[in-house]
């Protein structure tokens, strides 16, 4: 068709580099994912330890999908191979697209892409892989509230097919279709959201887990009991307790506050068990505790 052979313009032009903010449990997830897809990625965090325990977990999970034949031990070496160390957002400065996946705290993402923006190139999209947070408020910290788009991906990164898309205010129709050409590169699906706290999947996802969690509060059945309920009952892969331990309960806690106070309705209230958790540490799986016991 006309409008596939019709020359595209440098801002139009399709993403081949990639950089990625954050190299924890969603910005690892998300390295491979792109550099599976036959991207080149620059991998940032603050430190090249956490880089290299990035690329541990990275190096494992590949292998994971090598063993169960879902790809070749040379797509396995390839994908490694096009992942590189970004030191400084100078190493950003050939990327066609930034994807933030930082902690989930807007001041610490605001500060990110002020410092970022700088060293892009202009036609460079900017994205965030926020779960929550108002897309076209992090847009306006930036120097390209045009390019800017949410792309929040699923976790496990490698294995989930889902990715929701968010446009801001602003986002421009071009920066709209460069991003979904590029998660359909992925081979993921997208979903189109519009700019509404918690966006859908963890509108509806954490309201289920945090009603778990009142469930266990008020004493209607034991941590077993629920998760069994909904794994043979609803069909679910996990149960909401062990899967509210293995996205983290801080992050559970958080998605509830957004949810609470963006939309202001009780009905989003944060199950006080759930902030009893958060305050003592006990976020799940990362730090060893949760609703189950991972010691
Ligand atoms: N990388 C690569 N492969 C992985 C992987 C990873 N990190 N984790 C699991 N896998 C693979 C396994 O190797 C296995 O592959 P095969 O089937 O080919 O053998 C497959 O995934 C299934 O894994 P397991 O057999 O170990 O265990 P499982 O059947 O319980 O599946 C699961 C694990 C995919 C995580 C599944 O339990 C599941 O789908 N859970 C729900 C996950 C979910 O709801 N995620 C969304 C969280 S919300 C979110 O992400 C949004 C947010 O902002 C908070």
């Amino acid at each position: 068709p006309a409008a596939e052979t019709k020359e595209r313009t440098q801002a139009d032009k399709p993403i081949k580099r990639v950089g990625v903010i954050g190299a924890g449990q969603m910005g690892n997830g998300i390295a491979h994912a792109v550099a599976l897809g036959g991207f080149d990625v620059a991998l940032n965090d603050l430190s090249k330890e956490k880089y290299d325990a990035a690329m541990e977990t990275i190096e494992k999970n590949l292998e994971r999908q090598v063993g169960s034949g879902k790809i070749t031990e040379e797509e396995k070496e390839k994908a490694k191979g096009r992942i590189t160390f970004a030191e400084s957002y100078s190493d950003f400065s050939d990327a066609d697209l930034v994807i933030e996946a930082a902690t989930e705290e807007e001041t610490v993402k605001r500060k990110i892409f002020v410092a970022l923006c700088p060293y892009l190139k202009p036609e460079a999209i900017v994205s965030t892989n926020t779960s929550s947070i108002s897309i076209t408020r992090l847009a306006a910290a930036t120097d390209r509230p045009e390019r800017f788009i949410g792309l929040h991906f699923m976790n496990p990164v490698p294995v989930m097919e889902l990715v929701e898309v968010i446009r801001g205010i602003a986002t421009e129709d071009v920066t709209f279709g460069r991003a979904k050409e590029f998660i359909t590169g992925l081979g993921k699906t997208i979903a189109v959201s519009e700019d509404f706290p918690a966006f859908m999947v963890n509108r509806i996802l954490l309201p289920m887990i945090n009603e778990a969690v009142y469930t266990l509060y008020e004493g209607v059945g034991s941590v077993d009991a629920i998760d069994t309920a909904m794994r043979l009952g609803a069909h679910h892969p996990m149960g909401p307790l062990q899967l509210a331990d293995f996205i983290g309960l801080d992050t559970c806690l958080s998605i509830m506050q957004v949810l609470y106070e963006g939309l202001a309705d009780s009905k989003y209230r944060p199950c006080p068990l759930l902030v009893k958790y958060v305050e003592a540490g006990w976020l799940g799986r990362k730090s060893n505790r949760g609703f189950y016991d991972y010691r």
